[in-house]
Formats: structure tokens, sequence, C-alpha cells
């Protein structure tokens, strides 16, 4: 009797043990949305200032444009700020003020003419380098540029590979500034927190 009841009992016994396991594998592993984590585990210790140095170059004319205008009002030809107007640009970004030096990485993005009253630029852009330990690392700049003002300060609102968590801010000062063809080389000094 005792042997007969033992076979559905363990088999019982086994289902039990499978289904009990299997739901709680399955509760071990269901979706997580958030959670707590302490930074180290990121690797997030000590943070780092850095100044990086370029000359960025705005080459509006020409065969080979770098900055191209995409979209304007019907209006923006008749405002005296150009206001209206939208550039695209892949703007190379070079060690030395020649065309010729060493490209460090592109600045791409897009720059509006967004004052009524100067001219004043909203840039939206990604610094994205291409030297040594910053090849493949990006800084996103969000800020307002007046390009005629001595030196222009815009906002670094992040950054990612080297420059994860990064905050800081750029210093454009126009190095030349063709005012026939527009094109134009602006020295950059970047300063930047990360990690
Ligand atoms: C504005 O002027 C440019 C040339 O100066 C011309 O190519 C363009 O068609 C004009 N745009 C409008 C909207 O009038
Ligand atoms: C550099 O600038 C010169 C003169 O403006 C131009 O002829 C040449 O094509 C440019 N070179 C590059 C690599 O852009
Ligand atoms: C940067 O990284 C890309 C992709 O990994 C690689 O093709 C390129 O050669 C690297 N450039 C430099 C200057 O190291
Ligand atoms: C362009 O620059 C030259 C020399 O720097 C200056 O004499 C001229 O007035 C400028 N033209 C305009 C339209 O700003």
């Amino acid at each position: 009797m005792a042997k007969t009841l033992s076979k559905p009992t363990s088999i019982l016994f086994m289902l039990f043990t499978i289904f009990f396991f299997s739901t709680y594998v399955t509760a071990d592993e269901a979706p997580v949305f958030s959670k707590n984590l302490p930074p180290s585990s990121l690797g997030l210790n000590q943070q780092k200032l850095s100044h990086l140095h370029f000359y960025f170059h705005d080459i509006v004319s020409g065969p080979k444009p770098t900055a191209v205008r995409v979209a304007q009002a019907a209006t923006t030809n008749k405002s005296a700020t150009g206001f209206g107007a939208v550039a695209v640009i892949d703007d190379p970004l070079t060690l030395l003020p020649e065309n010729t030096s060493k490209v460090v990485g592109q600045a791409q993005g897009i720059y509006t003419l967004a004052s009524q009253s100067e001219a004043a630029l909203l840039m939206v852009l990604n610094l994205a380098f291409t030297e040594g330990e910053y090849n493949g690392s990006t800084l996103s700049v969000l800020g307002r540029n007046t390009v005629f003002s001595t030196v222009r300060e815009m906002p670094i609102v992040g950054g990612s590979g080297v420059f994860r968590f990064a905050r800081g801010y750029a210093q454009a000062k126009t190095y030349t500034f063709d005012n026939k063809s527009g094109d134009a080389v602006v020295e950059y000094n970047v300063y930047v927190l990360h990690y």
C-alpha cells in the first residue's frame, strides 16, 4: 500500500518541484525597469577635467562646402540677420588653423540663425573625435553663438565613449573669416568634466 502510494506522491513532488523551480527562475529573470547601482559599478571614480584645443573649419563656398543651407523662411532674404536660415554641417576639426593640418574630428549637426536683432546662431551639434584615445567618442554642444562676438561660450551638455557623463563648456573665437565667401576658421577651447 505504502509502495503503491509512493509513486504518484513522488511524481506529484517532482511536478511541484519543477513548478516551484520554474516559477522561482521566472520570477528571478523578470524584467527589471530600474534599480540603484553604486557609481563604482560603472568605474565612475575620480572625475577628470580635460581641455581640448582645435580649429573648426566652416566652409560654405566652393565645390565642397562643409556647411550647407537646408532651409530658410520666406522672409530670411529680407532679414539683416538671416533670421530663419538653417544649415547642416560636417565641419572638420584640426590641430592647427591650416586646412591641411591633422584632422582630430568633425563637428556634425545643425546651426540656425535664431535672432532678429543680431547674428546669433542656435548650435546643436556633436563633436565627433577621431584622434587617439578620443577616437569614437563624442561631445554634444547645445548653445548660442553670437558669431561676431570675440569669444562665444556654449554649454557641453553630454558625451559618449570616454566622455560619458560629460559636462562643461566650449569657447569659440573666430580665427579667420572671409566676408566675401562666408568661410570661417574658428578656434575652440573646450573644458569638460568626465570620468
Ligand atoms: C534668397 O536669395 C538666394 C540668393 O541670394 C536665392 O537663391 C533664394 O532663392 C532666395 N530665397 C528666397 C526664399 O527668396
Ligand atoms: C585649403 O584651402 C585652400 C585655399 O582656400 C583650398 O584651395 C584647398 O582646397 C583647401 N584644402 C582642403 C584640404 O580643404
Ligand atoms: C578610429 O576608429 C575607427 C573605427 O574603429 C578606425 O577605422 C579608424 O582607423 C580610427 N582612426 C584613428 C585615427 O585611429
Ligand atoms: C570685409 O572685410 C574687409 C577687410 O577686413 C572690410 O574692409 C570690409 O568692409 C568688409 N566687408 C563687409 C561687407 O563687411
